[in-house]
């Protein structure tokens, strides 16, 4: 990974992951998180069913894909000093176009990011108008940040769900809401943003968005993150649609890729590093 003198980064491939199954860590139940209101258990066995990966085994390659993907994140997110990025813990998935894998990636990469013993890790349903991330976690829709943004007297932790995974909590997207792009780019939404990075350091927070190409709430958040993972369909997504999607985050100084749904073959490594061009 190397800076340009302008100090913007190139944006770099964080790895590919192979279309695979999702994975779970199952983390051991929390006695405090348990006797919240908000506490909200995963149906662990559930997903394990659906192929979801989880602490006790399962499929490997999807939780060494994710190991490989967080690393540089992790990194960026908790460089100090003169390496320190502003919101390095703010994290957003993008993409050019829908059903690259952003919910997918967002997910597990939290889940990956929750295993490290001493993270813990906000994951944030920021595609506000077609929410999915409560529903691949087998939960019903719930109050969010939509309802954070548009009602003073309503704090972010009356909404954020505990889990019986270890470090992880949920913020929903909420109410959906016919100016959700302003409201991403509100000045309540930058204090939001504020209060998120900064309230707990240790705490990497991974927002999921909408698509980049067809939306404008993900170019609004996008201005406010400290790094953005872009996900790239392997086969699918075009040469075009990838630089103008590029080219709509290029506000972002540390971008990253995840090339997904790479088809893997015995005798192949996939897990490269490198620059994009
Ligand atoms: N690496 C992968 N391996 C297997 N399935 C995958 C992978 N990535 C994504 N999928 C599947 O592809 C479908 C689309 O993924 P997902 O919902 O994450 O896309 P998205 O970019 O969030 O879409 P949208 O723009 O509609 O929100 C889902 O069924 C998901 O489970
Ligand atoms: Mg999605």
């Amino acid at each position: 990974m190397s800076s340009k003198d302008s100090g913007k980064q190139e944006p770099t491939i964080l790895g590919v992951a192979e279309a695979g199954v999702p994975y779970v860590a199952a983390g051991p139940d929390s006695a405090d998180a348990a006797r919240s209101p908000q506490y909200r258990p995963l149906n662990l066995a559930r997903l394990a069913e659906q192929g979801m990966l989880t602490q006790e085994g399962g499929r490997s390659s999807v939780a060494e894909d994710f190991r490989i993907i967080k690393r540089p994140l992790l990194r960026q997110a908790r460089a100090s000093g003169a390496e320190a990025i502003r919101h390095g813990n703010l994290i957003v998935v993008t993409s050019a176009m829908p059903g690259e894998g952003k919910t997918y990636c967002a997910v597990n990469l939290a889940m990956s990011i929750a295993m490290e013993m001493d993270i813990t890790v906000l994951l944030v349903d920021a595609d506000v108008a077609r929410p999915s991330v409560l529903k691949v976690l087998g939960l019903p829709p719930e109050p969010g940040l939509m309802d954070v943004l548009l009602d003073p007297q309503l704090a972010m932790g009356d909404v954020i769900l505990k889990t019986n995974v270890a470090n992880l909590s949920i913020l929903p997207a909420g109410r959906s809401n016919k100016h959700a792009t302003e409201l991403l780019a509100s000045r309540a939404m930058s204090r939001l943003l504020a209060e998120i990075a900064s309230r707990y350091s240790d705490r990497v927070v991974i927002f999921d968005s909408p698509p980049l190409l067809i939306t404008s709430e993900a170019h609004a958040l996008v201005g406010q993150m400290g790094q953005v993972v872009m996900v790239v369909e392997a086969e699918t997504t075009t040469q075009h649609a990838v630089k103008e999607a590029l080219r709509q985050i290029e506000s972002c100084e540390h971008i990253h890729l995840i090339y997904n749904k790479t088809k893997s073959f015995p005798g192949n490594d996939y897990y490269g590093y490198g620059y994009y061009d």
